[in-house]
């Protein structure tokens, strides 16, 4: 029988709950310099990864490839358009949660990391998000594309860890625990 797959998300918002701004921007996060904020560390734990369409179009515009020969599922309902990047190893799904983890899980991955926040949402409604690492970048969008949405009920989540930088970034870790009411 296959292990069980593991799924997390690593990612950034600002004070007030957004990943990016409406047209996508991303110019309010912080570059990584001498501090990675962990993410080396996270990124080298991860097997595979699941990537939103709109998330997966943003790194297609950077100049090289961040994912190296991880396997990349990209979930679109238009998965026969999917643009493929040189090199890199992706593959297309047409969404549906419950199949993208079945299908990872049948091929032997262990610990996936999920990103985009409809994904993470996504993932979230099917109880399939392990947990989730959020750095808090200390400034105000005003508006801007949500990391969460809607929800049919509560979700609980156990507060693992928190650490700040000297940048003012706070940055925490927190566990599903969808059992609880
Ligand atoms: N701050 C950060 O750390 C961080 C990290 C990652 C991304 N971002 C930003 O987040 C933005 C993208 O996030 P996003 O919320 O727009 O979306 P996303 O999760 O990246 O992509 C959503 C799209 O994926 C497709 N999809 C297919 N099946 C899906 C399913 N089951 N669940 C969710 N999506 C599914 C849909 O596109 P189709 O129309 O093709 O079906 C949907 O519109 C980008 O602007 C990026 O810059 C920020």
């Amino acid at each position: 029988m296959p292990n069980q797959l593991k799924a997390y998300s690593f990612i950034a918002t600002s004070l007030d709950g957004f990943i990016a701004r409406e047209d996508g921007g991303i110019d309010w996060l912080p570059t990584y310099g001498d501090e990675d904020y962990g993410y080396e560390e996270f990124f080298s734990s991860i097997d595979a990864l699941v990537l939103g369409r709109n998330s997966y179009e943003l790194i297609l515009g950077f100049e090289t490839w961040p994912y190296g020969d991880k396997p990349v599922v990209v979930l679109s309902s238009r998965s026969d358009q999917i643009p493929r990047p040189d090199g890199g190893r992706v593959y297309t799904s047409g969404g549906r949660v419950e199949e993208v983890v079945r299908d990872l899980t049948d091929s032997g991955y262990e610990r996936v990391y999920v990103d985009g926040g409809k994904t993470i949402q996504a993932f979230i409604r099917s109880k399939a998000l392990h947990a989730i690492t959020i750095s808090r970048i200390p400034v105000l969008l005003g508006s801007g594309i949500p990391l969460f949405g809607e929800l049919e009920a509560d979700v609980n989540l156990v507060h693992e860890a928190t650490r700040s930088f000297p940048d003012g970034l706070v940055q925490s870790r927190y566990r599903f625990d969808y059992d609880r009411a």
